[in-house]
């Protein structure tokens, strides 16, 4: 599936070009941030930031502080979804996750810090109405909130054995949906689009982000370590509640095609020209990695 590698490229060129405040003493810090952040990763939220930009007739370019600030607080969640009190993980992005690097004190200190320097990257640097970008950075932190990333991180820890699949889809709405959704959602509030566009828009994104969860869960089952770049069989080590430990696989992949098929069909009514969206969503469903 033809993944919009040039993006990608743009995206690491503008994340590695990041000065993240190296300053006297706090080297250390900035470089365990460094690390995590310039690991590799599919870089799916600012690339689907950067394909929305595009969409709406606008430069790409112009997101590309939104978009870094996107990662940055994904590779936040990821280096605290690792530590030991959380999914206890050894390998992230191919290397060695952030606290096995550096220790879990500093490990915490660079998820918090890449938080903030996320949302101090867009005040400082993203060009646009000043009520648009706050829209968009409103967004970006309801995303990773008690109704987003973080919130469906407390429901993955604490759901019940038996869950049912409405409180499993909230779960993963919540844990990755929200924060892949906003991906698109912050770029048409940056953009000032009109409302029947977000809402075409929103439909396609929230259903994206389910379904990246979905393949995500099935992919802890069937993919093996080097490609995925982390530990296959996290999920169950720790008992957690996914589509395939509720469901069983083969339910789990009718359930990520008709997850495809929904996001498709919601974004063949959104305005613009939509078809690098189309592509991240065919390589999401088909993605090995
Ligand atoms: C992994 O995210 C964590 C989830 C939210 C499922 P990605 O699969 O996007 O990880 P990277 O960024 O490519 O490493
Ligand atoms: C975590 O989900 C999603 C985040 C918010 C980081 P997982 O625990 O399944 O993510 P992986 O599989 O470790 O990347
Ligand atoms: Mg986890
Ligand atoms: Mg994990
Ligand atoms: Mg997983």
């Amino acid at each position: 599936m033809t993944y919009p590698t040039d993006l990608q490229r743009r995206v690491d060129d503008y994340l590695a070009g990041l000065g993240l405040n190296d300053g006297p003493g706090t080297a250390g810090l900035s470089e365990a941030m460094r690390y995590s952040l310039l690991a590799g990763g599919k870089r799916i939220r600012p690339v689907l930031a950067l394909a929305t930009a595009e969409a709406l007739g606008r430069d790409p370019d112009d997101v590309l502080a939104l978009a870094a600030a996107l990662e940055m607080v994904h590779t936040y969640s990821l280096i605290h979804d690792d530590l030991p009190a959380m999914d206890d993980d050894d390998l992230r992005r191919g290397k060695p996750t952030c606290h096995r690097a550096f220790g879990e004190d500093v490990a915490i200190l660079a998820g918090d810090g890449l938080f903030a320097e996320a949302l101090f990257l867009v005040l400082d640097r993203q060009a646009g109405p000043p009520a648009n970008v706050l829209a968009a950075v409103r967004e970006l932190t309801a995303a990773a909130g008690v109704e987003g990333m973080v919130g469906g991180q407390y429901l993955d820890i604490t759901a019940p054995a038996e869950i049912g699949p409405e409180d499993l889809r909230r779960l993963h709405a919540l844990k990755t949906g929200r924060l892949i959704g906003a991906s698109v959602d912050a770029v048409l509030l940056l953009a000032g689009a009109d409302e029947p566009a977000r809402i075409a828009y929103h439909r396609f994104a929230a259903e994206l982000g389910v379904l990246f969860q979905i393949v995500d869960d099935i992919l802890d089952v069937t993919g093996d370590d080097a490609a995925l770049g982390k530990p296959s069989g996290s999920d169950a080590r720790h008992g957690r509640r996914t589509y395939v430990s509720v469901l069983g696989l083969e339910r789990a992949r009718e359930l990520a095609g008709e997850s495809h098929a929904e996001a498709r069909a919601a974004l063949a009514q959104a305005p613009g020209d939509t078809r690098r969206l189309a592509q991240i969503a065919d390589y999401i469903l088909t993605r090995q990695t």
